[in-house]
Parts: C-alpha cells; sequence; structure tokens
C-alpha cells in the first residue's frame, strides 16, 4: 500500500510519468479524455506512456477509437493523432480482478509517479482503488476521479475514505470539469483583482445573487444515467455550487491554492442545509419515454433553489439557482443584483429591474454591469446602460485538457477537495431522494411556473438570452 506520507508536505509534486486510464473504451474517454491527450501531447508537449485498461479490446483497438475521437472532435492534423496512438498501451481486464493490475504494474515499467484516471461507473471506485493499493500501481500515483463523487454525502463520505486509504489528498484530484472553465476561474480573478468590488459585494449593496444554467438540449441517450442523478445530483451539488462558492468566498489569505480552497470550503460550509421548501423539482413532458427512464420515473429534469449563505457578508441574501434540461436555450449566467437607492431622486417611476452585475459563463464570455444613465432631453428620466468590463470570444483551453495537464503537473488549484465535496453534499443531502413528483413542463418554456416559489421580495427569474 502507498505510504500516504512518503512526500514531505512542502516538497513540490512530482510530475507524473505515466497516464492510466480506466473505461478507455467508454463514452468519456471518447468524448474528452483523447482529445485532452491529444492536444496535451500535440501543443505541450506530453511525452508520458499513456496506458487505457478495459474489459473488451486490444491495442490496435484503442488506437482506432482514438483516432475516431479525435476525427470527431476536429484534429485535423494527422501529426497529432500519430503522437497519441505511439503513445497508447493497453492492458485488458476487469476493475475488480487482482490479474489486471499486476499486469498493469508490468505495462507501467519503470514508472514511479503514474496518474490513474477513473473513468469508471462510481460504484467501481472502490474495487479500483484497492486492487491499485494492492498490486503496488498506487505507490508514489496521483488519481484523477470522475463526478459524481458518490450519490450523496454518506457514500462521498464513505468514498472518501476509501480513495484515502490508498491516497494522500495531496494526491487525490476530483474533477469538476466547471473550475477548469475560463470564465469560472474569471469570477474568482475579476473579484480579487480589483479593489472597487469588495466594499458593495456584501448584503448592504446585493439584494440578491442568481444563477441560471440552462440547457435547451434533453437527455437525449443518458436516460440510464440520468435517472441515477436528476438536476440536483447532476449539476447542482457540483457545478453550480462550486459557481457559488467563488461568487460568495472571503477574499483568500494569499496566492496558494490551498487559501483559495479554504475560503471555498468555509462558505459552502456556512450555506444551510436545503429543505423540500426551498426547492421546486420540475420534469419535461416526454423525459418517461426516454429509453432508460422509468415510465413513473419521479427525477428532476428541471430544479429551481434557494439557498441562505449564514455568514456576517451573505446573511439575508438569497442566491438562487434555476437549471434545467430542455429549456429555451443553453446559456449559463450569473446576475449579482444590486439595492436600489434608497430613496427614489428624480420621481420617475421605478424601474421594474434593479441594477445588476451580470458574468456570462456560456456560450460566451463577458462581464458587464447594467446601471441607469440619464435619456437625453429636459426631463430627468433614465434608461438602463450595460457597461461591459469583459468580453473574451472563448479562445481558450478546453477543461479537460487543463484539468488533465494540471493533475500531471500535480497542481490541485482547479479540483474539488475532501471537504468542500462533503460539505456541498450537505447542502442538497436533504432534497435527494424525494417522493414527490416533479412539476411537469413543456420542453421549450423555461420550466413549471411553481418555480417562482423560490423567489422572495419581489424578484423574478432573470432568463438568459442568446442572440
Ligand atoms: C455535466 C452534466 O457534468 O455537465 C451534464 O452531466 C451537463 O448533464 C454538463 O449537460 C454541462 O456542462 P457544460 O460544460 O456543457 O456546461
Amino acid at each position: 500500500m502507498a505510504d500516504p506520507q512518503a512526500r514531505g508536505a512542502s516538497e513540490p509534486p512530482a510530475r507524473s510519468d505515466a497516464f492510466v486510464f480506466f473505461g478507455a473504451t467508454g463514452d468519456l474517454a471518447f468524448k474528452q479524455i483523447f482529445p485532452a491527450l491529444a492536444a496535451l501531447v500535440s501543443e505541450e508537449g506530453f511525452d508520458l506512456p499513456i496506458i487505457g485498461v478495459a474489459r473488451s479490446g486490444d491495442l490496435e483497438s484503442l488506437r482506432d477509437r482514438a483516432r475516431a475521437s479525435l476525427l470527431a472532435h476536429g484534429f485535423t492534423d494527422p501529426a497529432a493523432t500519430t503522437a497519441l496512438t505511439n503513445q497508447l498501451g493497453f492492458v485488458k481486464g476487469s476493475d475488480d480482478d487482482a490479474g489486471t493490475f499486476h499486469a498493469l504494474r508490468q505495462a507501467l515499467g519503470g514508472a514511479r509517479h503514474p496518474l490513474h484516471y477513473l473513468a469508471v461507473p462510481p460504484m467501481l471506485f472502490g474495487a479500483v482503488v484497492d486492487n491499485l493499493a494492492a498490486s503496488g500501481c498506487a505507490d508514489g500515483a496521483r488519481i484523477i476521479v470522475e463526478k459524481p463523487f458518490g450519490h450523496d454525502l454518506a457514500s462521498a463520505t464513505a468514498l472518501n475514505r476509501t480513495v484515502g486509504t490508498a491516497f494522500a489528498e495531496r494526491d487525490v484530484f476530483r474533477i469538476d470539469h466547471y473550475l477548469g472553465k475560463e470564465p469560472v476561474q474569471n469570477l474568482l480573478y475579476f473579484r480579487f483583482a480589483n479593489s472597487f468590488l469588495e466594499p458593495i459585494w456584501n448584503r448592504d449593496h446585493v439584494s440578491s445573487v442568481q444563477i441560471n444554467m440552462a440547457e435547451a438540449f434533453d437527455v437525449a441517450d443518458r436516460g440510464a444515467f440520468y435517472e441515477q442523478a436528476g438536476a440536483i445530483r447532476d449539476v447542482v451539488q457540483n457545478h453550480l455550487l462550486q459557481v457559488v462558492s467563488l461568487l460568495a468566498m472571503e477574499p483568500p489569505s494569499g496566492a496558494s491554492p490551498e487559501a483559495v480552497r479554504n475560503e471555498q470550503f468555509k462558505v459552502l460550509d456556512s450555506i444551510r442545509p436545503l429543505r423540500p421548501s426551498d426547492v421546486v423539482r420540475g420534469q419535461y413532458r416526454g423525459y418517461r419515454d426516454v429509453p432508460g427512464v422509468a415510465p413513473e420515473s419521479n427525477v428532476e429534469t428541471f430544479a429551481a433553489l434557494r439557498l441562505s449563505v449564514d455568514t456576517w457578508r451573505w446573511a439575508g441574501v438569497p442566491f438562487y439557482i434555476r437549471t434545467g434540461k430542455a429549456l429555451p436555450v443553453t446559456a449559463t449566467e450569473v446576475r449579482v443584483l444590486l439595492r436600489r437607492p434608497p430613496t427614489p431622486a428624480f420621481g420617475e417611476a421605478e424601474p421594474r429591474d434593479a441594477d445588476d452585475f451580470r458574468f456570462r459563463l456560456s456560450p460566451d464570455m463577458s462581464i458587464s454591469l447594467r446601471t441607469r444613465a440619464k435619456r437625453p432631453g429636459e426631463a430627468m428620466v433614465g434608461e438602463p446602460v450595460e457597461l461591459y468590463a469583459a468580453h473574451h470570444s472563448g479562445s481558450e483551453r478546453p477543461p479537460y485538457q487543463r484539468l488533465v495537464g494540471d493533475a500531471v503537473r500535480g497542481d490541485q488549484a482547479l479540483f474539488a477537495r475532501e471537504d468542500s465535496v462533503e460539505a456541498a453534499w450537505r447542502i442538497v443531502d436533504g432534497v435527494l431522494g424525494v417522493e414527490a413528483p416533479p412539476h411537469p413542463y413543456e420542453p421549450g418554456t423555461w420550466g413549471p411556473a411553481e418555480s417562482s416559489g423560490v423567489l422572495q421580495r419581489g424578484d423574478r427569474w432573470h432568463d438568459p438570452v442568446v442572440a
């Protein structure tokens, strides 16, 4: 078994010298891992052995799969494809078979710091970790664990414990691809690289915060997966609570990655656990006809909820989240709504909306401040104007390329820490597995009308617009 304390806390992390991925013939490998690896090999000079582990196939079929993946993801340079396929190795076997892991140890040859990527269903994580430890493959190694990390608080805690038997926390990389997104990192940067924001970023000036993550597509061929998840497990517990943590955290006490992760944990830990009355769940009509979905399924494809962040900075400021499949657009947007002036100075009719900061996370990336300015003319009457603070076209590295590269380098800054993952599960745990049927909604609408029930004090949902 690996000695979790073998490396001193102050020693710089060693670069991984082999990359192993379990679930090599699966969907995630096809959609994300091959493209990320190809980009790392061709753009960032990664030259480590890459070993796929799967139940079926051989090295040639794995290479074919890699080629097909790269073709499907726009890699037109044959040199990039060849560079990746030349580095590939293959171990055939199953995740619960000790022999497979001995073969893997052989295949790793002299590698002393392999990085193991668990792109397999979560119920197999335990077996893989145990076998990695027993075979010596965990020695000096790191591990990347895909979401979902557990399916509730108890299972996430148990999983952390299992992973912890073979890997120290500094060697565990829990992927949440939202943390690898440029506009999500920019939330952190924008907040703390500018001093003008801090004096108003609190309950005195902010009346509410809302995050809308809308997806126009439905669950398509992911019915069986989605039945085990639902919107709250699929995107709220992880992606959207990570976004909340970056919006609501206190300034980090230094430049180290841990300083940021400490504050993320503290704010997640201060969010009140959700009660059923804080949440409205919805299900689009037609979901029950999707292959893999139970005809009587009560799994939610939509969730609207209100979070209370119990800190001095945010007490009384509702944080709203709304997300769903089969909504009118695909866009993710944060709005931080500012309080209105205490008394109207110009006798104009009160505008419907107060000023706000808008962080557009997708499909385009922008930060803007919507405010009011005087309309030309004799009357002291205004109109809304939008000041763009930033706007980028999105030429950034894809999240998986960024995150796999960071894991190889041993940089944990953009990975979810054990305590934060558990704190996030603690927030949603009380509203998982709710028996009550979700409210039905028509595909292409903004979810059930009942979703306004989570709003307070005349707040309203701000539908993201896509041009
Ligand atoms: C995944 C979820 O984690 O995130 C999907 O499983 C969701 O259901 C996806 O569609 C959204 O990611 P992105 O990067 O497209 O916003």
